[in-house]
């Protein structure tokens, strides 16, 4: 029941410093210099970074769309998470029946999580139509800990930017998130119909359709709508773009209650990917699509200033072989989302702060505490203090990896990183005080992750 981690460099959001942590039955309880204990484990950490475990508010496991459900479940989802140094998700709850209450979608999604997650869990509510009901029924969702939930404004389920507004009405009355999908539906589809008619099926005009305008005026109109409802709480997941930034620096410099998060996808990836021989581009085929070059620089500046507060996955994998290239023929037909809950961690710590795009405690903040804020698990999650949970994840920064899709836990069939070379590397994750990975090999137990009932911030 106790476990004493020695000579760690702690990081936080905010500190780096050289002490020693003591674990009872699963929570924090003591921070200090030369601990020592009688009975329990004993782990000498050499100088190696301890910090928060990671926070991944974006994961779509299980997620059905028609025509191919992500290959993920919350076992080897979260299994993988827990590989790559993340001890918390926040799954986005996929559409259920046709006219389905929310807590439709909410009991179905726990109870795959509750026989299969490795590591915590809660759920964003996802509203797929809207009436009297729904809205009444938001009440009990946030008591049940529920605090957030998704609208789109594209795909079939999309809402009208009315019922959006009811959406962020009601959310902001009972101190939850609105978190949005941004891209204008309308011009997509004339764009794609454009394309189609004209043969021009190849992946590239998945991203075509897709302009970065469409990002841009999506976000804008959701702006002016959380302002005109009283500044209710508003998101952004997977921003894109560096003009969708653009849109979101200056709402938040007016004093907007604006949100955002970036994926490691539209950091690290070009649109060049589109026109690949041996996958035919397909395997980047998700919305918003990857962009131009420039954009990746721009986003990481938006993380670097504070105008970027997390760093999520849109972990939505599907194989390539018979799913992705469903698309060979018509973009249009392949499933839209890419992996990537593995390897989020280990392509921040190398590439942002090996890189010195971002320091140490960006690092921490971004992957960690700022999503446990944003989203009501603070400061249980997403910080080293008494107290907290003993969440934690070990980085080693001098371990050499290659991301090999072969030695990632994902199950499924590519990486969006093949053969990128990193710095750093996550090398023990501890979740409630329990030493569940070790050196790139899970050690915990199947259905160990517990639900967690998210609080209200706003
Ligand atoms: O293409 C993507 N991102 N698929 C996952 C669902 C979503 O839009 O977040
Ligand atoms: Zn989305
Ligand atoms: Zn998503």
């Amino acid at each position: 029941m106790k476990l004493l981690l020695k000579n760690g460099t702690i990081v936080t959001s905010d500190k780096v410093f050289k002490e020693d942590i003591l674990i009872e039955n699963g929570l924090i309880s003591k921070i200090g210099k030369n601990l020592e204990i009688d009975k329990g484990e004993v782990v000498d950490l050499g100088g190696k970074y301890v910090m928060p475990g990671g926070v991944d508010v974006h994961t779509h496991f299980n997620l059905d769309v028609g025509i191919a459900v992500a290959k993920d479940d919350f076992y080897t989802g979260t299994l993988a998470a827990a590989c790559g140094g993340t001890t918390t998700i926040i799954d986005h709850m996929g559409f259920g029946p046709k006219n389905c209450t929310l807590h439709h979608q909410l009991n179905k999604y726990k109870s795959d999580a509750e026989k299969d997650a490795v590591i915590d869990y809660g759920f964003h509510g996802v509203i797929q139509h809207l009436n009297r009901e729904i809205l009444e029924e938001m009440e009990s969702m946030v008591k049940d800990g529920v605090t957030s939930f998704k609208a789109y404004m594209t795909y079939d389920n999309k809402l009208q930017d009315e019922e959006i507004k009811l959406v962020m009405k009601r959310l902001r009355s009972l101190g939850a998130m609105t978190t949005i999908h941004a891209e204008v539906h309308e011009e997509i589809l004339e764009l794609r119909e454009k394309y189609i008619s004209k043969g021009k099926t190849d992946a590239i005009y998945h991203a075509k359709s897709r302009p970065v305008k469409t990002e841009v005026e999506a976000i804008k109109r959701m702006i002016k709508m959380s302002k005109e409802a009283n500044d209710a709480p508003l998101y952004i997941v997977h921003l894109s773009s560096g003009d969708g930034l653009d849109v979101i620096k200056k709402a938040k410099a007016e004093g907007r209650n604006v949100y955002a998060e970036t994926c490691p996808q539209y950091l690290f990836l070009d649109d060049e990917r589109y026109l690949e021989d041996q996958d035919r581009g397909l395997k980047y085929v998700m919305s918003p699509p990857i962009r131009e070059k420039s954009n990746n620089e721009r986003l990481w500046s938006g993380i670097a200033e504070g105008n970027i507060q997390t760093v999520a996955t849109d972990h939505c994998p599907f194989d390539f072989k018979l799913k992705k290239e469903l698309g060979s023929e018509d973009f249009t037909k392949c499933p839209n989302g890419g992996p990537g809950v593995e390897t989020r961690i280990a392509l921040m710590f190398s590439e942002g702060v090996g890189k010195n795009r971002i320091s140490i405690n960006k690092f921490v903040d971004v992957v960690s505490t700022a999503p446990a804020k944003l989203f009501g698990l603070y400061p249980k999650k997403g910080s080293i203090s008494i107290g907290a949970d003993a969440d934690l994840m070990v980085i080693d920064p001098d371990k050499q990896v290659t991301i090999q899709h072969e030695n990632l836990h994902e199950n499924v069939d590519y990486t969006l990183y093949e053969g990128m070379k990193l710095k750093g590397y996550p090398i023990m994750t501890i979740s409630r005080g329990e030493i569940i990975v070790k050196n790139n090999k899970f050690i915990g137990q199947k259905g160990r992750g517990r639900y967690l009932k998210r609080k209200t911030i706003f």
